[in-house]
């Protein structure tokens, strides 16, 4: 299958997904897309830098991201038009518009230049998203590559699930998976590896006895 047949395809999954469930996305995955806020509140872009989130969905964390921040300048990008009509919606409602650009684009195959006129980003975000998506490796190596000469990146994602107990895991598992979620327990390990290999320095961070993970690689640390 070509490149360009598997992003249709990823985009007429997610868009059938999330046809519906956008109206209630924000809402529901509160309780349990956990550790988004405190990655957030880590990022510390530079001054005026600019932060690209891949799959941003609903633009949720796009837009706290731009209120915390108030001097960063803000992108997007998600395979699926349907969330993106809700995330443009949003982020008007929140008069963010000329601080936050969208674009649909596949996250395995985008070109940042193309998309936002930019070679690369001080901060790139990935928060629930390689979990959805089935070549994440791929993903994680290009936002490494995508990084500006000081810049790092933030993962945000389900863990391990180490220290949760057999039947918590369980039940959970099944239920991700009729969202099409799948938990990337080596996600720290892979992480390292690629980052390693861009010259970039990785750190993983298990939260809630691995249920969600916090993984951040920055360029230009020794
Ligand atoms: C669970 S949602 C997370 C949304 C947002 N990052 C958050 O934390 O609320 C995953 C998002 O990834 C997007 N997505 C899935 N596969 C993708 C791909 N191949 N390229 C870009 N976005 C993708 C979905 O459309 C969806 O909006």
């Amino acid at each position: 299958m070509s490149a360009a047949a598997r992003s249709g395809e990823a985009a007429g999954l997610m868009d059938r997904m999330y046809r519906h469930q956008r109206h209630i996305y924000d809402a529901s995955r509160k309780f349990y897309l956990l550790g988004r806020d405190g990655m957030i509140a880590a990022l510390d872009p530079p001054l005026g830098g600019s932060v690209l989130e891949i799959g941003c969905g609903t633009g949720r964390n796009l837009i706290k991201l731009a209120q915390t921040y108030p001097n960063a300048v803000c992108y997007g990008l998600d395979v699926s038009e349907e969330m993106l009509v809700t995330a443009r919606r949003n982020v008007e409602r929140a008069g963010l518009s000329h601080r936050i650009t969208l674009a649909q684009a596949d996250a395995t195959a985008f070109d940042p230049q193309v998309l936002f006129g930019l070679g690369g980003f001080d901060r790139i975000v990935i928060s629930y998203a390689l979990s959805m998506i089935p070549p994440w490796q791929g993903v994680v190596a290009q936002a490494l590559r995508t990084l500006a000469p000081d810049g790092s990146l933030h993962i945000v994602d389900f863990g391990d699930q180490a220290g949760l107990p057999g039947p918590f895991k369980a039940v959970l598992n099944r239920w991700l998976t009729l969202f099409h979620v799948t938990p990337r327990p080596d996600l720290g390990e892979t992480l390292d590896a690629l980052a390693r290999a861009e010259g970039v320095r990785a750190r993983t961070t298990r939260l809630y006895r691995g249920y969600a993970v916090h993984a951040v690689a920055e360029r230009g640390v020794a």
